[in-house]
């Protein structure tokens, strides 16, 4: 593993041909994605600015340009028309002021009329490395043109430790206000949301308080990256704690989780229906942020970084590495929140492959457990059957077990290589979809997922099934165009 001086991660990208070389080399690796979203050189991490505007949608990631390292961070932007098809559109916000000299980091996007605006954490350290975030807001105006509030909206609360960040903006009809959300972190080290509001989207914010999330008090010591929204009638919230074990997640200290419930942004309370849900219950899934203005009160679309804080991937040795999951649209079902890949998806199935023994590299599988029974299905096998990334089920207990423990190349050992899902119905259904690098599993249409990064071996290119199993498979088509847009 590289080590990196300060100077090195923190270094600010003058011109485009810096890094040329760095994009010339990693696009030959054999671990590319093809339609997933995924760093032109270096780190992508977080989803930023995920919104719908006048016929576009458009997502920004957490880029550091150098390598498979966090240092200074930009906003790289991508758009789409489908939420599948993304085209590269260069760098979005700079971190190239005052208020954000050490990185311009995560926060959302906000459609109003014909302006659209992009709030995010201008992440300030001063000669001493002490560090000041602020809350800033710039307009991407339809030529391109970004253009940044020359002040903050607000700085820091005194009340809370440098942890303040990832602003989150939504509109209230009931209180006719405009709120950000914002991942804190209170002195006694727990994690919070603060509220501020306004009667205006770009001036006059006012510190509300803090969000009273009743029963969850100690659910680790920072949330970053809240997001909400409201799906049926109910409101869906959704954020990331840190510094905390939690059950059948293995040693891992950074989660993604959501609450079921009702936001009451008059008495800044957020009332949950039961205990908290993970969004996802894989290896690699963090910082997922919905969609703003998706205009249909029945559902919510929601990305999510392949990845987490302090992980470390065997792309590192290329210099990059990164990945936003696929865009999941999300409903209410029987009070139960489903999560499936966008419909628009299925345009990317080429053709209908019949499986034998052999994998394709890059593909959708659907699974069939018609009976609910027992299974294990390898994926990525060595040809004798031997290794791959394990998927099982036990119908008595109702858990499916992913175990990445036997493959060639293993990473993050230490946090666990085998997850549970438990699951409320018999397993009857997955659908895989696998690129260069990543697995994404949604088990009974959406019920639960499971996110992974994989990295397999030449040797790794089979599986093997029981027979209770029955498996559809279909090519996928491109869909990310990987230019080089700085
Ligand atoms: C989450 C996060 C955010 C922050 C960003 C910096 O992964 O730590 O809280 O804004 O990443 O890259």
């Amino acid at each position: 593993m590289r080590e990196w001086t300060q100077e090195e991660r923190y270094r600010v990208l003058q011109d485009p041909s810096e890094i040329c070389g760095l994009y010339d080399s990693i696009r030959k690796s054999d671990y590319r994605q093809t339609y997933h979203i995924q760093p032109i050189t270096g780190l992508s991490s977080d989803p930023n600015g995920f919104v719908y505007h006048k016929g576009v949608w458009h997502l920004f990631y957490q880029w550091c340009p150098w390598g498979a390292v966090h240092g200074l961070k930009y906003w790289y932007h991508t758009v789409s028309t489908d939420l599948v098809h993304w085209e590269n559109h260069g760098v979005g916000i700079y971190p190239d002021s005052f208020y954000d000299n050490k990185g311009v980091h995560s926060g959302s996007g906000f459609s109003t009329g014909d302006n659209l605006y992009l709030f995010y954490t201008g992440n300030h350290r001063d000669e001493n490395w002490v560090r000041t975030p602020y809350t800033c807001v710039a307009e991407l105006k339809e030529s391109g043109e970004l253009i940044k509030a020359s002040e903050p909206l607000f700085g820091p609360h005194e009340n809370y430790t440098e942890h303040q960040r990832d602003p989150k903006v939504v509109y209230d009809e009931d209180t006719q206000k405009y709120y950000i959300l914002l991942g804190a972190q209170s002195k006694d080290l727990k994690g919070k949301v603060l509220i501020y509001s306004s009667d205006s989207l770009l001036e006059n914010w006012t510190f509300a308080g803090e969000l009273q999330v009743p029963g969850f008090e100690d659910l680790g010591g920072m949330w970053e990256c809240p997001s909400i929204e409201r799906i049926s009638g109910k409101d869906v919230l959704v954020f990331s704690p840190q510094y905390t074990t939690l059950p059948h997640r293995g040693k891992n200290t950074n989660h993604n989780v959501y609450l079921l419930g009702k936001m009451d942004y008059k008495n800044l309370t957020f009332t949950a229906e039961g205990t908290y849900h993970y969004l996802d219950y894989g290896f690699d899934f963090y910082a997922a942020q919905f969609a703003a203005n998706v205009k249909d009160s029945d559902k919510a679309v929601l990305t999510a970084w392949i990845g987490l804080p302090d992980n470390h991937y065997p792309s590192e040795a290329e210099d990059w590495e990164g990945s936003l999951t696929l865009p999941r649209e999300l409903r209410l079902v029987n009070n139960r929140l489903l999560q499936r890949p966008v419909p628009a998806l299925a345009s990317l199935r080429k053709k209908a492959v019949v499986l034998d023994k052999e994998l394709p590299r890059v593909c959708e599988i659907e699974v069939s457990n018609h009976q609910g029974q027992d299974f294990e299905l390898k994926l990525f096998t060595k040809k004798d059957g031997s290794g791959g990334f394990c998927i099982s089920y036990d119908s008595d207990t109702k858990v499916c077990t992913v175990d990445r423990s036997q493959m060639d190349q293993r990473f993050n050992t230490e946090l666990g290589e085998s997850l549970p899902v438990s699951l409320e119905d018999e397993l009857t259904k997955l659908t895989l979809y696998i690129d260069k690098n990543s697995i994404e599993i949604f088990m009974n249409d959406g019920q639960a997922t499971f996110t992974s990064h994989l990295y397999p071996t030449k040797q790794e290119a089979y599986y093997t099934a029981d027979s209770c199993l029955n498996l559809q498979a279909w090519l996928l088509k491109t869909a990310v165009t990987d230019d080089f847009v700085v």
